[in-house]
């Protein structure tokens, strides 16, 4: 029987609760759905950005809304070998451990803040996890917590999110605040089929 198609539920979430039941149920068709009927590009992309403006390849980096490990093996792709993934939906994070790509897999709600002492991270990195209606602006602390001063956070979010929900006003606030810089900003398509676009930012972390 063919599999349910999922992404247009994606984005109707209301709560944690419809994020566990909908990814849950996804988990083990999303890849297919997403990759080879949908040409999600943003793990390709986002990972090239980070692997362009991080050269040590032993950082540690962590993955936030990693789903089934898209990003992760992108990462390994691009040589880096110390990843951590979080995820608040236990079956996305055991499709992400059948990658090879991970060294940890926590399951987390990273509005409930993340399991992980301050400055943990040399990076850290998210696709498609800071969009409508499941980590909004808000969130973005929560990670800046996990990472070094000094160290990068790159994210990519749908545009559409981007204009409706804050991102701009979060980013600014933080910039004036000093918390971060803005290193680059550059747009991609996140979904070959659609051709909708994504911005890719690039935060300095203070
Ligand atoms: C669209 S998927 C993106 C997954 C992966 N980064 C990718 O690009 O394929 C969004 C992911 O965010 C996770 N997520 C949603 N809300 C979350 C939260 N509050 N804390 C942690 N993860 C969350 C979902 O479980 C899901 O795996």
């Amino acid at each position: 029987m063919p599999q349910k198609k999922r992404l247009p539920e994606a984005y109707d979430i209301r709560s944690a609760e419809d994020a566990k039941r909908l990814y849950g149920e996804w988990a083990t068709s999303y890849d297919e759905e997403l990759v080879e009927e949908n040409q999600y590009a943003g793990p390709e992309l986002a990972a090239s950005v980070l692997a362009r403006e991080l050269a040590d390849r032993n950082a540690r980096i962590i993955d936030i809304g990693c789903g089934t490990g898209l990003v992760g093996e992108r990462l390994k792709a691009q040589g880096f070998g110390h990843i951590d993934g979080l995820d608040l939906v236990p079956e996305m994070l055991a499709v992400a451990g059948t990658k090879g790509a991970y060294d940890q897999l926590v399951e987390a709600d990273l509005l409930a803040g993340a399991p992980f002492a301050d400055a943990s991270y040399d990076a850290a990195i998210s696709v498609g996890t800071f969009t409508h209606n499941h980590v909004g602006p808000a969130g973005i602390d929560e990670v800046l917590r996990l990472v070094k001063p000094g160290g990068l956070f790159v994210v990519m979010i749908n545009v559409e999110a981007y204009a409706s929900d804050g991102y701009q006003a979060k980013f600014d606030q933080l910039v004036s605040d000093g918390r971060c810089r803005i290193r680059a900003t550059e747009e991609g398509v996140l979904f070959g089929t659609t051709g909708l676009v994504g911005r890719i930012v690039v935060l300095d972390v203070g």
